[in-house]
């Protein structure tokens, strides 16, 4: 018996050609450090195709084996920190399984095995003049580099960083170096539900309007940061996650439910027409 295989789509690419160079650069370590109890800084040298990297891309990253593990499928990673100055690319990433258990045994003068910058990244509309932050927990991984390409447009930056205790809000000090207001909320002070946080966007807002408000890490930050665009009709982005297969567009493992503006749900990848959304178009984190 024989097997027909389908004919390749001839149907033209949705997402718009990326206007970047995409390299897999073997990357030197320069650091890998604990920032808490679950989240590691891993520093690592870059090429010059990796430091065009933009707030909100990410990297496959490919986990070294180790005793217990061998991963198969490379990694996604949002870039942290884009050092072009130092040649320098950073990931700010947590040890959930044997992928990042394999990175957290890399040490300085290792290898790191690093594809892009891929995906979409943050747009800040022209004449963007305040920004909203507003992260949880693997959110402020993604959205730290935003406060480097705001203040770069001239505009200010107002950082929410929402957590389970204050030992786990990272960035607070990277974020307040670039420039940003940073206003932390936690559970373990009791202002980080979200009565609470609203009330602060609100006060926030009054006394010095947003224009622009991105938001990543948790799913009821998504719909209040969304809510209270619409209702403030500024422009909004927020940075998702799926788990990923070739992280290129090539095999919709990375597929999203999204709003389409006809109000019918469409799936995109998350890989390729995102990471980063339309904060109108996204349905839940
Ligand atoms: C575009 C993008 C950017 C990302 N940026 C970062 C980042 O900057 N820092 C960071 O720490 N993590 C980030 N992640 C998540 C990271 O890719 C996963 O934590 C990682 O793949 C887990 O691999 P693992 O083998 O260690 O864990 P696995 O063994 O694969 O999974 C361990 C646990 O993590 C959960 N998990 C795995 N992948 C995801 C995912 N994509 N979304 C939600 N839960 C997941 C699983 O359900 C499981 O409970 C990003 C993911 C995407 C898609
Ligand atoms: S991970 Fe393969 S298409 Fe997105």
């Amino acid at each position: 018996m024989t097997a027909t295989c389908p004919a390749p789509s001839t149907a033209p690419d949705p997402a718009p050609a990326a206007a970047f160079p995409i390299a897999d650069t073997a990357c030197r370590v320069v650091s890998n450090e604990p920032v808490n109890a679950e989240y590691r800084l891993l520093l690592a040298e870059a090429g010059p195709a990796a430091l065009t990297a933009e707030a909100g891309q990410f990297f496959q990253l490919k986990c070294p084996p180790t005793t217990l593990d061998r991963p198969f499928l490379r990694r996604p990673m949002s870039v942290y920190r884009i050092d072009r100055q130092n040649g320098q690319i950073g990931f700010l990433y947590k040890v959930t399984g044997k992928g990042t258990r394999g990175l957290s045994t890399l040490v300085p003068g290792d290898t790191l095995e690093a594809i892009g910058p891929l995906g979409l990244g943050f747009t800040l509309p022209a004449g963007t003049r305040h920004v909203l932050l507003v992260a949880r927990g693997v959110g402020l991984a993604t959205l730290t580099p935003l406060v480097q390409m705001a203040r770069a447009a001239g505009a200010e930056v107002t950082a929410i960083l929402s957590a389970r205790n204050p030992a786990m809000v990272m960035s607070r000090d990277e974020l307040a170096a670039q420039g940003a207001r940073v206003i932390e909320v936690t559970d373990t002070a009791g202002d980080s539900d979200m009565a609470q946080v609203e009330a602060l966007l609100r006060r926030l807002h009054a006394e010095q309007p947003f224009d622009f408000a991105a938001t990543c890490g948790s799913n009821r930050l998504l719909q209040l940061t969304k809510a209270l665009s619409a209702e403030w009709q500024i422009a909004g982005q927020a940075a998702m996650e799926a788990f990923m297969g070739c992280g290129m567009g090539m095999c919709y493992a990375c597929v999203l439910p999204v709003t389409a503006p006809s109000g019918e749900t469409i799936f995109k990848r998350v890989c390729r027409e995102g990471p980063v959304f339309s904060i109108e178009e996204v349905q839940s984190w």
